[in-house]
């Protein structure tokens, strides 16, 4: 596919289903991921995927870890507990902030960030469908202790990846004008 094709036609697909993306495909995922900018190559950016029954027993810790949980209605409890069951791979972003003179957090984020861009990019090419979610399970702790996060490091993302089984919804069309305009100085 044209790449700026793929680029302006990609959106975010919330039902997502089996079966499981292959080996080559998550290959190219991850390589894409990988090249995104990178201030200074510190490669703060690692990824670890989430497939079959890890998926429930991550969605248990996180259910098993909140502090309402024998509140919830049934249905909430279902969800909750099968949050991560929404598709056949999650690919958990994760970001490792150091301390550098020259590159701030932010951009040790942003390079994540872009990672994940590239990744939903890739995705679309492959006529895959995903989603990149955060929620409070992005910052729970128990979470990401089961995970083996260390202190440094933050989750910028959960990336749902699946197949698509329902109509995508259309990109909207942005109207460029809005967003963007030539700067020039004012003159006296
Ligand atoms: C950092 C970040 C976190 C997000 N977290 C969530 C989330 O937790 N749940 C959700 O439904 N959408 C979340 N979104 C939004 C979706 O990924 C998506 O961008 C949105 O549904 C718009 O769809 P589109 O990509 O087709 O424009 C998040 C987006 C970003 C950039």
């Amino acid at each position: 596919m044209d790449a700026i094709q793929n680029i302006l036609e990609r959106v975010s697909v919330a039902q997502l289903t089996g079966p499981d993306i292959s080996a080559e495909q998550k290959d190219i995922l991850f390589r894409a991921a990988l090249r995104a900018p990178d201030h200074a190559w510190l490669r703060p950016s690692r990824y670890l995927t989430l497939e079959g029954d890890a998926r429930q027993y991550v969605s248990e810790v996180y259910y098993q870890s909140l502090p309402d949980k024998d509140q919830l209605s049934d249905e909430k409890t279902k969800k909750m507990r099968n949050r991560l069951l929404r598709a056949p791979l999650i690919v958990v972003a994760i970001t490792r902030v150091q301390e550098h003179y020259k590159v701030p957090r932010d951009e040790q984020l942003l390079s994540t960030g872009a990672g994940i861009q590239n990744m939903l990019n890739a995705v679309h090419a492959l006529g895959l469908g995903a989603i990149w979610r955060t929620g409070d399970m992005a910052e729970n702790t128990a979470v990401k202790a089961e995970l083996g996060l260390s202190a440094d490091e933050i989750i910028t993302g959960f990336v749902y990846i699946g197949h698509i089984n329902t109509a995508p919804k259309s990109p909207p069309a942005m109207p460029v004008a809005e967003y963007v305009r030539a700067w020039t100085p004012e003159k006296p």
